[in-house]
């Protein structure tokens, strides 16, 4: 009897510890209600079930049927601020067909530093609401449905002006009108996606400004124009893709590529291949353009791939890895 009373007492106290616990590491109601609102909007018509549930602790912050679908790595942190609630810091649905419309009340959870929506079926445009949102350093949108023009407003999200390191992938949607000019206010931006959507005109003097990108894509858009020769002041670019950009013949501004990718297909380049190109490390495509000269020998083996089919290039290729290499 004694014994059994002890073992009692034993479990009464682990379930009073367990709920302290609890106590002090919940969402934060305003959070809660934010996600029911946040699941209403991109699932609208329902189709898909996901539920959100408090329990930041465990990780599991959504709960999703069928259980199969996509990847919702939904992130907290409890002691971001010191009110005893959990915040939620990261937000990530992505390949779960959503076919609703991007959650202005995301705004709501306002210690968000990432959101990635990447492959659903979201329509609509880019939430105004979302520039309040002060620590915001990731947006991926990659292949929804958004339409529109990439709005203005974008210049004037709050995180995205300072905090350095900054990514906005916005490829593989339905966006039209002009690349806006606003964009050049995000000078922090490290990358910038917006290939595959239905972008025309040419690309704003004001993008000068970003000068710490690594990572700059424009390709398969109705761009036309020249590459603008302030791209040679981008000296960080890792990754550079612009391609069939109709517009009068240009010789290529001197691009610092520090490593990886330059494709600059059938954008009417003349004139030689500068000497900075041959550097990248990964893929080179100056493919459809009408560039002369020779190439230099030994510069073709070091990559994985290289393409320069449709120019003028004339000389002898004294690189023996040139006449074998299946990429070129
Ligand atoms: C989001 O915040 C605004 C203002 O702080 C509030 O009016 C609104 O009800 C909140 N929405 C949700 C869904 O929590
Ligand atoms: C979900 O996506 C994140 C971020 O891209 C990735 O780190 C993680 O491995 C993915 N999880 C699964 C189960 O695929
Ligand atoms: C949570 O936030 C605090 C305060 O900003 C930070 O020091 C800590 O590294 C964060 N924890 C995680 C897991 O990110
Ligand atoms: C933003 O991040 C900083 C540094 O991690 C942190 O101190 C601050 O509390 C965060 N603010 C919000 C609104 O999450
Ligand atoms: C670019 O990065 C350097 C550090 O690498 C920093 O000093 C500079 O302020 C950054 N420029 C802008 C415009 O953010
Ligand atoms: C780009 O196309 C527009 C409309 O088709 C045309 O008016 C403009 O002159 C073109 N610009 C350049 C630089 O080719
Ligand atoms: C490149 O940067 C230099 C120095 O900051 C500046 O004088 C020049 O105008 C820039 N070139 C272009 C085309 O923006
Ligand atoms: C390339 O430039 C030439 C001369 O400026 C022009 O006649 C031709 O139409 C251009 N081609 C393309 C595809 O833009
Ligand atoms: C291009 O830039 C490199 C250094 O980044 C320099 O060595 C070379 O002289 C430049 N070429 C021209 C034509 O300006």
């Amino acid at each position: 009897m004694l014994m059994m009373f002890q073992l009692c007492q034993v479990m009464v106290m682990i379930s009073f510890s367990s709920s302290i616990t609890l106590l002090s590491s919940q969402l934060h109601p305003g959070e809660v209600e934010a996600l029911t609102q946040i699941g209403k909007t991109v699932n609208e018509d329902g189709q898909l079930s996901l539920k959100f549930v408090d329990r930041c602790q465990s990780g599991r912050v959504v709960e999703t049927e069928p259980t199969s679908a996509g990847n919702s790595t939904i992130e907290c942190n409890c002691s971001i601020t010191d009110d005893n609630y959990c915040h939620i810091t990261s937000f990530l649905l992505k390949d779960y067909s959503l076919p609703g419309r991007l959650p202005p009340e995301l705004a709501n959870l306002t210690h968000v530093q990432k959101i990635d929506f990447t492959r659903n079926y979201l329509y609509g445009t880019i939430p105004v609401e979302w520039a309040s949102m002060k620590n915001l350093s990731f947006i991926s949108l990659a292949a929804n449905r958004l339409t529109g023009n990439i709005p203005g407003h974008l210049g004037s999200f709050t995180a995205l002006t300072y905090l350095y390191g900054l990514n906005l992938n916005l490829e593989s949607n339905q966006f039209s009108g002009v690349v806006p000019p606003e964009l050049g206010k995000l000078v922090n931006l490290k990358t910038l996606i917006l290939s595959g959507n239905k972008l025309v005109g040419t690309l704003p003097e004001a993008l000068a400004q970003i000068k710490n990108l690594t990572d700059f894509r424009v390709s398969d858009n109705n761009l036309n124009g020249t590459v603008p020769e302030f791209i040679g002041n981008w000296t960080q670019l890792q990754k550079l893709r612009i391609a069939d950009m109709p517009g009068p013949e240009f010789q290529l501004p001197n691009v610092t590529i520090r490593r990886d990718t330059l494709v600059l297909r059938n954008i009417n380049l003349t004139g030689t291949i500068p000497e900075n190109a041959w550097k990248v490390e990964t893929t080179l495509d100056l493919t459809f353009n009408k560039l002369v000269g020779e190439i230099p020998p030994n510069t073709i083996r070091r990559r994985q791939f290289t393409f320069l089919s449709g120019n003028k290039l004339t000389g002898t290729v004294q690189d023996p890895f040139l006449q074998n290499s299946p990429n070129l």
